[in-house]
């Protein structure tokens, strides 16, 4: 994380000092908390069934003080507006591109799938933790140009969580995800109902992102400090927002409440806590609840990944409470005073999650991630077992089987790790040496393997992979053949070809 932070100082320093016609705003002027939090009105559904959604460009404020911003988004805001589904209850949707001709952010010709004889704007969706066939599921080279549209079929075949959507075209995932280009999907399922948690106006969408906001109130993204380079290894932005508002609050009443956490950032990871100490009751992750509730004073959660958390305000009548990540404050929760009848429960326990053996792996797969340096230190290329992604698929798991992946994280950055259309269980993460292994190839285990805390004891898609340490998970390849991607949730690693097709073989 150190050497995260160091580049980070660097390049910022250098953006400063090579931008300074573009007046970087100084988040510490803005006001804080004073707009309300905006919620993502539900999509809505087409008179004969199925959804419409058109990508669009719009203007909106993203803090009362500063003038609208320009952004991409789902229905021309962003977030795009929520899904609201049923487990086993299939929908189409028509994604619509009707995003103008140019790209306003910087596109980056040497990337992959980038180059100079692409079209501009090109979008497609992928829906984030979908279980869907390959054809339906946003491959990066399925993109489409404005004035086209597409449509994808999701069965929801699958149990309760909150997933999103957002663009995946390959070479610029970053700039149009960055772009406003992202929206929750939730789907519900009868199991949890029963649960009684908090839920309509109890169940609040909290989504997560960072963003570079200049004066003018518009997006920036930075480009390289190297001369002749555009792409950057990391952006983080000078202005967090939540649900697209920067610093935001909400009216809460003193009562339980339940939080769909979503990290929509490119490259932040976020260490959630409430300002008063308190833990937060995290009872659900990525693909859905945890065996029980898992209350944490800090709550990690990195790029792709989803939080399902419970807080319960009935003992902070009257007070205000800020959500933080590393005493950033993100939010503030407004508590109104006196009593009000809760009738919501948080059951300890919350569903069943079989703990896959290891005996049922038929293959494991060893993966390394790298990340290419240049004479100074500075991250030029990062990739997935030193691959890039045109090289012929070398994962090729069967229909039906199960597999342990083990991600050999060589690099000294964290990476979220996310397969398309799988859920996985996180076995373990072990220390290894890795200089020795990077150049000898030799793998020496240094520790022991930590099974995972409690917070990521259930059904996951994107894993946190340390540096410096082997993560390991065991994925049951079930649902359907073909090809679909994995690759690291940090946006900006990703277009830089850190991701990899992978074939799943008919059984
Ligand atoms: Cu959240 Cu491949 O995506
Ligand atoms: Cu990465």
């Amino acid at each position: 994380m150190t050497l995260t932070r160091r580049k980070f100082l660097q390049n910022t320093a250098a953006l400063v000092a090579g931008r300074a016609a573009a007046k970087e705003l100084d988040p510490n002027r803005l006001a804080k908390f004073v707009d309300p939090l905006p919620i993502p009105p539900v999509m809505k559904p087409l008179r004969g069934g199925g959804f419409r959604v058109a990508m669009r460009e719009f203007t909106t404020k993203l803090h009362r003080d500063l003038p609208p911003a320009r952004l991409w988004g789902y229905e021309g805001m962003s977030p795009g507006p929520t899904f609201e589904m049923r487990s086993g209850h299939p929908a189409v949707v028509e994604w619509v591109n009707e995003l103008p001709a140019r790209h306003f952010m910087p596109i980056d010709h040497e990337l992959c799938g980038a180059e100079k004889d692409k079209p501009e704007v090109r979008a497609i969706v992928h829906v984030h933790g979908a279980k869907t066939r390959p054809e339906h599921d946003g491959y990066p080279e399925n993109w489409y140009v404005p004035g086209e549209s597409n449509k994808s079929l999701y069965p929801g075949v699958q149990d309760a969580a909150m997933l999103w959507y957002h663009d995946h075209a390959m070479g610029i995932t970053r700039l149009n995800t960055y772009a406003g280009l992202f929206g929750a999907w939730i789907i519900r399922d009868d199991a949890e109902d029963e649960l009684n948690l908090p839920r309509g106006r109890y169940e609040i969408p909290l989504i997560l992102c960072d963003r570079f906001v200049n004066e003018d109130g518009g997006l920036f993204y930075p480009t390289s400090f190297k001369p002749g380079v555009v792409w950057t290894p990391e952006v983080f932005g000078n202005v967090m927002l939540v649900n697209g508002k920067a610093f935001p609050y909400l009216d809460v009443e003193p009562r339980k409440y339940r939080f769909r956490l979503l990290n929509a950032s490119n490259g932040r990871f976020y260490f959630l806590s409430l300002s008063n100490g308190r833990p937060l009751a995290q009872i659900g992750s990525d693909q859905g609840l945890l065996p029980e509730p898992a209350p944490a004073k800090t709550i990690a959660i990195a790029p792709g990944e989803r939080v399902d958390v419970i807080v319960d305000f009935s003992r902070a009548a009257g007070s205000s409470i800020v959500l933080e990540s590393q005493t950033l404050g993100l939010m503030q929760f407004r508590v109104g005073s006196g009593r009000v009848a809760d009738s919501s429960a948080v059951p300890a326990k919350l569903r069943t999650v079989e703990r896959i053996p290891e005996s049922a792996a038929v293959a494991v797969r060893r993966l390394v991630i790298n990340e290419c340096k240049d004479r100074a230190g500075d991250s030029m290329r990062m990739l997935l077992n030193n691959t890039p992604w045109r090289a012929p698929v070398t994962e090729k798991p069967v229909l039906g089987t199960t597999e342990i992946w083990e991600f050999v994280n060589t690099t000294d950055d964290s990476h979220p790790i996310h397969l398309h259309m799988v859920r996985f269980q996180i076995l373990d993460r072990c220390n290894f040496a890795s200089e020795l292994f990077l150049v000898s190839g030799q793998m020496r285990i240094t520790g022991a393997r930590t099974p995972p805390e409690a917070a990521e004891a259930g059904w996951k898609d994107t894993v946190r992979a340390h540096p410096n340490m082997i993560t390991r998970i065991i994925v049951p390849f079930t649902g359907y053949a073909g090809r679909y991607v994995w690759h690291c949730h940090v946006l900006e690693h990703e277009d830089n070809e850190m991701m990899r097709p992978y074939e799943i073989l008919p059984a």
